[in-house]
Formats: C-alpha cells, structure tokens, sequence
C-alpha cells in the first residue's frame, strides 16, 4: 500500500477512535479527544507497518491543525508554505524519491569514471544540478543532461545551468526518455524505483556503458565495482557496467 494511502487511513482511523469515545460519552472536551485521536491515528499508522519517522508526523498533525487553526497566522502563510513545498517535491509522496543532493566527493568519484574521450552522461532525477555544473565545467568535451520532474529545482538548475555550454536540464519523468545516448547513466534515488531503473537501463543502455547508483544498490544484482567516498556517510558508489543480455542473477 502507497505510504500517503496509509497516512491517510491511519489519520481516518484515528478520527473514529476519537468520535466513537467521544459518543460513548468516555471523552469529551477538544484537546483530550485531539490527544486520542492523534494517539490512535499514531497507533493504526504502527499497525500499518509505516516507517517508523511516520509516527511523530501523526502524533503532531492533529493538535499543529488545531493550534493553528486557533492562531492568527495568516492562513495565506500555510498555503505559501504548502505550494513551495508542492514546488520542491512534487511527486515524492508517490516515487518515494525527495531532493537531497551530491556532495563534492561524488563529484570527483564521478569524475573519475569518466572515459579519458568526450563522453555523455545522463543524470536521472537531476535536482538542481549539483553534480552536473561541476562535472560540466571540469570536462567541456563531454555533453551533460539532466532530467528533473519537481518544478522548483528543475528551475533552479536550468538557470544555474545558463552559461554552461555543455549541459543540458530537462524537465520530465527520466523512465519517459531514453537512456541509449549516454556513456554513463548517474542515479541518486532511493530504494523504491531501482528495480525499475535496472530493468530499463539493462533494455536501453548501450554494452559497456555504466549506470552509477549513489548509495541505493540494485537489488539481485552485484555490482561490477563500489566505490567508497570519503565523506561523513561513508557514502557509497555502486557501478555496473552494462553488458549484452545481462541478467540481475549473472552479475558478477
Ligand atoms: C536525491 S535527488 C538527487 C539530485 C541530483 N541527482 C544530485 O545528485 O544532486 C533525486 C531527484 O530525483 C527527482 N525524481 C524522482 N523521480 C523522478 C522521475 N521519475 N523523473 C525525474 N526526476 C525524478 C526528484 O524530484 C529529486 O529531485
């Protein structure tokens, strides 16, 4: 079940158990049924088996409605607030994939794994270009893409990309465009759509290329190479090179 599905009838669910006390006349008055409606909203969302940073989100979200519908904020902040966040995640809730972006040691890994001739390389799920700017500017032979779905980095990458010849910042769906052009194919996702990333990068991705996952291993597939960064996290590269008919349980 979709995680926003589960919020949703995990917040429901909370709102009986608060209306069905409150009828049996065993709670009553707003901030007690507030507190156990956001007990059992937090309760249901445990029994749905939700990440566990789920469960301080539903404690928090009923009584956060009701102070601040008790406030005198201005309820055009909330919608400000509401829409910049829509802006910056966009289809999050349902790819399960949020905007962090890579550091510098990737940067230089990265780098290295370029080919010493031009080369393309595709970053999927772009951001706002905080690898490709750099990579761009350190190898004018090589030609840079993006592709980015929210609309706020998406913009915010294409301006930062003016002025940068050699790249390119796309807006769209990266499992829409085809993957074949490209040298190296770099993906810094989550967990959830690297299944379908390997499934499509194994259809389209030329023999020889590499697709290059930051920190989220393929599943059922070892990677050719994994390199380690030298930042806090330790972060980790994992490398594949694409060969012919290569299947997830053959990899090497
Ligand atoms: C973790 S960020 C990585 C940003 C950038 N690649 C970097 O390394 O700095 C992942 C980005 O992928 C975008 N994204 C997720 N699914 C996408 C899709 N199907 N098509 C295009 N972009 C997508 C998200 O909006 C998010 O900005």
């Amino acid at each position: 079940m979709p995680p926003a599905l589960k919020a949703l009838l995990a917040q429901l669910a909370g709102v009986a158990v608060a209306f069905a006390l409150a009828r049996a006349g065993v709670v009553s008055g707003l901030w007690p049924l507030v507190a156990v409606q956001a007990a059992a909203a937090c309760i249901s969302a445990a029994l749905l088996r939700s990440a566990r940073w789920w469960l301080p989100i539903h404690l928090a979200f009923l009584p956060a409605v009701v102070g601040a519908q008790r406030s005198a904020i201005d309820p055009r902040w909330f919608l400000g607030a509401f829409v910049t966040l829509a802006l910056v995640y966009w289809s999050s809730f349902r790819s399960q994939v949020p905007l962090y972006l890579s550091n510098r040691h990737a940067v230089r890994a990265v780098s290295a794994l370029l080919p010493a001739q031009p080369a393309r390389l595709l970053d999927i799920g772009a951001g706002t270009g905080s690898l490709l700017r750099p990579l761009a500017r350190s190898r004018p032979d090589c030609r840079f893409t993006g592709i980015e779905i929210a609309p706020a980095p998406w913009l915010a990458g294409r301006l930062l990309a003016l002025g940068v010849p050699n790249l390119s910042f796309l807006r769209g769906d990266f499992f829409a465009h085809d993957w074949a052009d490209f040298d190296l194919v770099y993906a810094f996702l989550s967990p959830v759509p690297m299944d379908k990333v390997w499934h499509k990068a194994r259809r389209e991705m030329r023999p020889d290329s590499l697709l290059v996952s930051n920190s989220f291993a393929l599943p059922g597939c070892a990677p050719d190479e994994v390199v380690e960064l030298d930042d806090r996290r330790r972060t980790r590269l994992y490398i594949y090179r694409i060969r012919s008919q290569r299947a997830p349980e053959t990899a090497k």
